[in-house]
Parts: C-alpha cells; sequence; structure tokens
C-alpha cells in the first residue's frame, strides 16, 4: 500500500508532485520519492515523510513528473527501496503501489539475463521487465511486461524523452485527473482536488496515456476506451483541516455533517431501496476490517434485533480463505475506502459462493462499487487521518439504513421501523452535544495519563462500541487497549487489573445496565481506576467511579453513535496530552490494499 501521483502540464513541477503527495500521505509515509523529465530523468528519494524529501529538492524543471510515498511490504523502509525505481539505461522511471506476487521468479529470470538489482523491492523487478520489451513505446513495453506479472498494482511510468506517463491498474486504485492543458494521475482523487474535480476512474485491466495535452484509457484488449470524466463533489476544504489542530479533530466534529448527508439519501424511501436481494432472506453475513468490522459487529445487533434475521460477522481475511459453507443470500462488505484488498477478495469469493453482495463504502467510483451487486454509499465526505472517525459514525448510520430497509421486508414491526426513522433524524443534533462536551473528555482522559494497558467493557450493542474505543486507542495513544463484552471479564481479564490498569465501560441504559453496575463494582472492588460512560441523570455511578463521562439521552437504539463519538475523543486527548503523531499513526496506513 503506497500513495502514487503524476502530472502532465505546465505548472511548477515539483510543487504539484509534493502537494498531491501530501494528500496522499494517509496511505504510507516511510519513504517518497519523485521522478521528473527534463531531456533526462531526475529523480529525488528520501527515507521519511514527504517533508523529508521536500526539503532535499533542488529547484526543478520539467512538464511530467510522478511521485510516490510508500508503505514498506516488500523490503524495509529505507532510501534504497524507495520508489521511483529507474531502468538501468536511466530511460524509464517507475511508482508502484501493490505487490508483485512473482517477483522472486521475475527477479531470478532478469538476474540470468544480466540486469542487477539495487533494492528489494518488487517494482524494480517491473521496471527491469518493462525496459527489457522497450523498443520506443513506453506503453506497448508496460503492457506487455504486465503480461509477465501476477500480482496487483497501479504503476505510473515515464521515460526520459517524452511527455507521456503511461498508468495501468489491476487491484489497486487510480485516478486520472482531467485539467485544461494539464492531467493528473493520483491513487485517490484527494491528490488532485485542488487542481480539478474532473476525474475519470481507471478499471483493472486497463492503461492509460497521459500528456499535457490529453488522457487516453486503453482496454485489456489495447483498444481505445472512450469513458467521460466524472465530477467529484467534494470541496478543497473539506479535505483540509479547516483550522483544527489534527485532521482527526476536524473530522470528529464534522460527523453530525456526516451523519446528516448519509441519512439524507436514504431516510425518506428507505423501505424501498433497492439494495438486497429478491430470495428469501434466513440469514446473512457483515465482512469487513479494522474499524469497518466493528461498525459491522454493531450491525449486527441492530439488524437481528429489528429483523429477526440472524446475522454472521466474518472479518474479512479470515472469511476469503475459509470453507464454504451453506449458501447466503446476502453477503454486506464494508470498507470505507473501498480498496480494502482483503474486503475485496471477501467480495469476489462471496459472489462466487452465489450470494448477492452490498457493498457500503464511503468512495464513489471504488473497487468495491464496482464489484458488488449493490452499493449504499455512506456520505461522510473525503477522511485523511488514519484512524477513521466520521467514516465509522457513517457506517453505522448505514447499519441503521440497511436494519429498516430489512425490517420491511421481513415484515417485522412497522411500528419500530417509524421510531428508529424519528430517531436518526435527531442524531445529528445529539451528537453536536456530545461534542459540546469534549472538554469533559479531556479532563477524563487523565485516567491513563501512566496506564500501559486499559479495558473497555460494554454490553450488547455497546461492547462492539468498546471494541472500536479500544482500537482507537491503540491506534492512536499506542496504549494496549482490549475491548471485551463485560460479562467476559471473569474469564481471564480480571486477572490483568490493578491499580495501573484503568477501565472504561459503557453504563447506559438498556435491558444489560444493573449487569453492567455489578462488572464495573467488580472491577472498582480490586482498585482499577474506573471511567464510567453514562447518560444525563444518572447518579449509581458517582459512589462506584473515579471519572464519569455523561452523554445526553438517545434512543437505546441509537446509542452505539454517541458513545462511539465520546470514545473517538478520549482517545484523541490521550494521545494529543502525549504528543503523539495522532494523523499518521506508526507502521499504521489508511487504506490497506495489500494482504
Ligand atoms: C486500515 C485503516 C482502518 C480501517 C481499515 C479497513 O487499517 O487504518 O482505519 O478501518 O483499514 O479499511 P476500510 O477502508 O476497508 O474500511
Amino acid at each position: 500500500m503506497c500513495g502514487i501521483v503524476g502530472y502532465a502540464g505546465s505548472r511548477n513541477i515539483s510543487e504539484v508532485l509534493l502537494q498531491s503527495l501530501k494528500r496522499l500521505e494517509y496511505r504510507g509515509y516511510d519513504s517518497a520519492g519523485i521522478a521528473v523529465v527534463n531531456g533526462s530523468l531526475e529523480v529525488f528519494k528520501e527515507k521519511g515523510d514527504i517533508d523529508s524529501l521536500e526539503r532535499k529538492l533542488p529547484p526543478l524543471n520539467g512538464n511530467v513528473g510522478i511521485g510516490h510515498t510508500r508503505w514498506a511490504t516488500c523490503g524495509p523502509p529505507s532510501r534504497e527501496n524507495a520508489h521511483p525505481f529507474v531502468s538501468q539505461d536511466n530511460n524509464i522511471a517507475l511508482v508502484h503501489n501493490g505487490i508483485i506476487e512473482n517477483h522472486i521468479q521475475l527477479r531470478r529470470d532478469l538476474e540470468k539475463e544480466g540486469y542487477s538489482f539495487t533494492s528489494e523491492t518488487d517494482t524494480e523487478v517491473l521496471v527491469h521487465l518493462i525496459s527489457k520489451y522497450y523498443d520506443g513505446d513506453l506503453h506497448k513495453a508496460v503492457r506487455r511486461a504486465l503480461r509477465d506479472v501476477r500480482g496487483t498494482y497501479a504503476i505510473a511510468a515515464v521515460e526520459a524523452h517524452s511527455e507521456q506517463i503511461v498508468v495501468a491498474r489491476n487491484e489497486n486504485p487510480l485516478v486520472l485527473g482531467i485539467g485544461v492543458s494539464e492531467n493528473f494521475v493520483a491513487s485517490d482523487v484527494t491528490a488532485m482536488l485542488e487542481y480539478t474535480s474532473d476525474v475519470v476512474y481507471l478499471l483493472d485491466g486497463e492503461t492509460a496515456i497521459v500528456s499535457p495535452t490529453g488522457v487516453s484509457v486503453y482496454g485489456p484488449d489495447g483498444n481505445v476506451i472512450y469513458r467521460p470524466p466524472s465530477k467529484v463533489d467534494w470541496s478543497v476544504e473539506e479535505a483540509r483541516k479547516g483550522g483544527f489542530e489534527h485532521y482527526m479533530l476536524k473530522e470528529i466534529f464534522e460527523q453530525p455533517h456526516a451523519i446528516s448527508e448519509t441519512l439524507v439519501g436514504y431516510l425518506g424511501e428507505m423501505e424501498e431501496l433497492n439494495i438486497i436481494p429478491h430470495s428469501k432472506l434466513d440469514s446473512m453475513k457483515i465482512l469487513a476490517c479494522g474499524t469497518s468490522y466493528n461498525a459491522g459487529m454493531v450491525g449486527k445487533y441492530i439488524i437481528e434485533e429489528l429483523t429477526g434475521i440472524p446475522v454472521q460477522v466474518e472479518l474479512a481475511s479470515e472469511y476469503r480463505y475459509s470453507k464454504r459453507t451453506n449458501h447466503c443470500p446476502l453477503v454486506v462488505l464494508i470498507s470505507q475506502s473501498g480498496e480494502t484488498a482483503d474486503t475485496l477478495a471477501a467480495c469476489k469469493e462471496a459472489k462466487s459462493r452465489g450470494s448477492f453482495t452490498l457493498a457500503i463504502t464511503n468512495v464513489v467510483g471504488s473497487s468495491i462499487t464496482r464489484e458488488a451487486d449493490a452499493v449504499l454509499m455512506t456520505h461522510a465526505g473525503p477522511e485523511i487521518s488514519v484512524a477513521a472517525t466520521k467514516t465509522y459514525t457513517a457506517q453505522l448510520v448505514a447499519m441503521y439504513i440497511l436494519a429498516g430497509r430489512l425490517a420491511h421486508t421481513t415484515g417485522h414491526n412497522s411500528e419500530e421501523i417509524r421510531r428508529l426513522k424519528a430517531s436518526l433524524r435527531t442524531l445529528p443534533l445529539k451528537v453536536s452535544e456530545v461534542l459540546d462536551r469534549a472538554a469533559d473528555f479531556k479532563k477524563a482522559s487523565q485516567i491513563f495519563r501512566d496506564a500501559r494497558s486499559v479495558f473497555f467493557i460494554g454490553r450488547n450493542r455497546n461492547y462492539p462500541t468498546m471494541l472500536e474505543g479500544a482500537l482507537k486507542m491503540k491506534e492512536i495513544s499506542y496504549i494496549h487497549a482490549e475491548g471485551y463484552a463485560a460479562g467476559e471479564l471473569k474469564h481471564g481479564p480480571l486477572a490483568l487489573l490493578d491499580e495501573s490498569t484503568p477501565l472504561v465501560a459503557a453504563c447506559l441504559p438498556d435491558h444489560t445496565y444493573d449487569k453492567m453496575l455489578t462488572n464495573v463494582s467488580e472491577v472498582a472492588a480490586r482498585g482499577s481506576p474506573v471511567l464510567m460512560i453514562v447518560e444525563d441523570g444518572n447518579t449509581d455511578c458517582e459512589t462506584i467511579a473515579d471519572y464519569v463521562i455523561r452523554l445526553p439521552a438517545v434512543d437505546p437504539l441509537l446509542s452505539p453513535v454517541t458513545l462511539g463519538v465520546a470514545l473517538q475523543l478520549l482517545a484523541y486527548y490521550v494521545a494529543k496530552e502525549k504528543g503523539l503523531p495522532i494523523d499518521k499513526p506508526r507502521n499504521l496506513a489508511k487504506s490497506v490494499t495489500v494482504e
């Protein structure tokens, strides 16, 4: 997983490439590089983030260039393993996102033919392969080389004496931006938003030639394809920090808007949405990774409660290699980026097992939107911070919409559907009320000041929310955090609880409230500092908890949303207190396009 960019036009080349790369840093930031065509190839790379590269760059001239920000997969982060890679004759430079699976064999063959390597990467293999087939036509050489390659890729290549960028895609995202006398290439539209909002999405197996004067797309058979550009309606401001110290905080505060935007298109006609199969629905699965998996877990509780349909939630990375089981009529794939390799593979696998597939994603035109039978878009806008916040909340909203749609089909409880719709309408306001209390969360975050380990517990629909709370905490604060179903405490974790291990407990009103109180009391008796999250008006917490966070009253069905937002803020303030790189946590990347 990495970010790639390309530019063909008359702007300041290094400025465009660096700006675009900075927008893609969430895809990886352990090394970066650019190649500019200026009579010959000028290549610069550095270990570290884009700023490290920028500091080393001399003034550059040229109308065509490519760039890369890396998240190491094949070879450790280093200057040698950074992209772009250049052919031995210095004629071709290449950036690549993805994995060439047969790179070891290809490397051996190339070595026998006299090619020598300076890095451990699979990408260097590809540049030599392209060079081997090059006879003056880069597009032809790229297409020929890719015939020898097994794996996934989005690539951009330039050659020393031409103003063309040749790009290709297979299972990794690639977007072309269309301007006036200038054109762009990037892994993601946010990289080019300040220059153009007209984009062409490249599909698997396609290649393209991009120059200052035009863009030509070619199908897998080599024939030209005419694909009109689509308009992206995200503003540049939406993709920037807008005065907040971190993207994560900005994105947390954008959640009322993200919820409204996601509800707008669906709430009115929830019952009619054409997103589920016509066949009988006696079971369903939800498949996802990371935070999206936690959203799916919340979805399970909501859907089962509203429809009675049994829901199995599986990690996409496990499902794709699992044994075929009984036919499952509906498989829902959740992926904010729509590009996560395991989720895409799980989608393909589900289709091959005969299931109807519904994708829930935040990115229009992403790979999963093309793979799945139906799509439910979330409208959270661009999310830059690696830790998902507003896209998660928008996924929860999608879960409610799906639950309402399914409840209508299964004839369950029209009164419940009416209640759900009414409650959802109040949700943006309720989340704003949570955000108004940010100062309380900052204060409560003191409980973690010296903690090396922390437990998050909840029950029922708030159990997965606590899994997500623990995930947020570990991602950005580097504190070991575990989410547990409160009933499981006695089966292991109690042994770890002591004065240095805080407990965060969701004690919100529902049928499990009394059980939660008992569990929390058991922990408090063992000396662990306790942070209780309760609803306004709660007094039970006063005798048990060391710290209390109060949330506005909501329909209990929607408490995962307000609770989720509170836990995001908590994690944020802990990481901020520790002075950590909140938007770009070490070793993590936003879009995981490799297995
Ligand atoms: C990465 C991100 C997480 C995200 C997960 C799944 O690990 O850092 O925030 O939840 O990928 O991504 P997806 O785009 O499929 O939701």
